[in-house]
């Protein structure tokens, strides 16, 4: 066989050894290393209203912290049923909170958040595991177009959570 022709195939043979035969999608924002991180970043790629993106993980009866964009937050460990993302676990239920100052069962990160949004991750059999919670600075910023995007987000992080 020619040289360059053996070195196409042999170039050929060792790319389709890295594709793989059957296994997940990745979606277009998602990096392997990186899973939640990525996610993170880009929800917060999603909207200027997006003031603050993290995502919370569920163990036992707290939610902690794991990656986010935006201020420090001294919210680090949420017990279930506290502030609006504890309530999201408690009720089973997403939380859009068009103005927090609304809210008595809210814990402030800052106080320019003026509304909330917490879509719960859940896997297959739909228990939950974590959340995604985002801070805006501005009253009522999350609409249904907001709301299905990161929807859409936390549906492919429920099948692609990482162990
Ligand atoms: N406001 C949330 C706490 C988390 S911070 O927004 C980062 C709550 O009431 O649960």
């Amino acid at each position: 066989m020619p040289l360059k022709k053996q070195a196409a195939n042999e170039a050929l043979s060792s790319q389709s050894r890295l594709v793989p035969s059957s296994g997940p999608v990745w979606p277009v924002w998602y990096d392997v290393l990186s899973p939640l991180g990525s996610a993170v970043h880009y929800v917060a790629s999603l909207s200027p209203k997006f003031n603050w993106v993290g995502i919370y993980v569920l163990k036992g009866k707290f939610l902690e912290l794991g990656p986010f964009m935006g201020a420090e937050s001294e919210h680090t460990r949420i017990r279930v049923g506290q502030g609006v993302c504890g309530t999201a676990v408690a009720e089973n239920a997403d939380q859009n909170v068009p103005d927090v100052r609304a809210l008595d069962n809210y814990l402030a990160c800052s106080l320019e958040t003026r509304s909330e949004l917490v879509v719960l991750i859940r896997d297959s059999k739909g228990k939950i595991l974590g959340q995604i919670d985002i801070d805006s600075h501005t009253p009522g910023a999350f609409g249904p177009t907001e709301e299905e995007a990161v929807k859409n987000v936390a549906d492919e992080l429920g099948v692609l959570w990482p162990a």
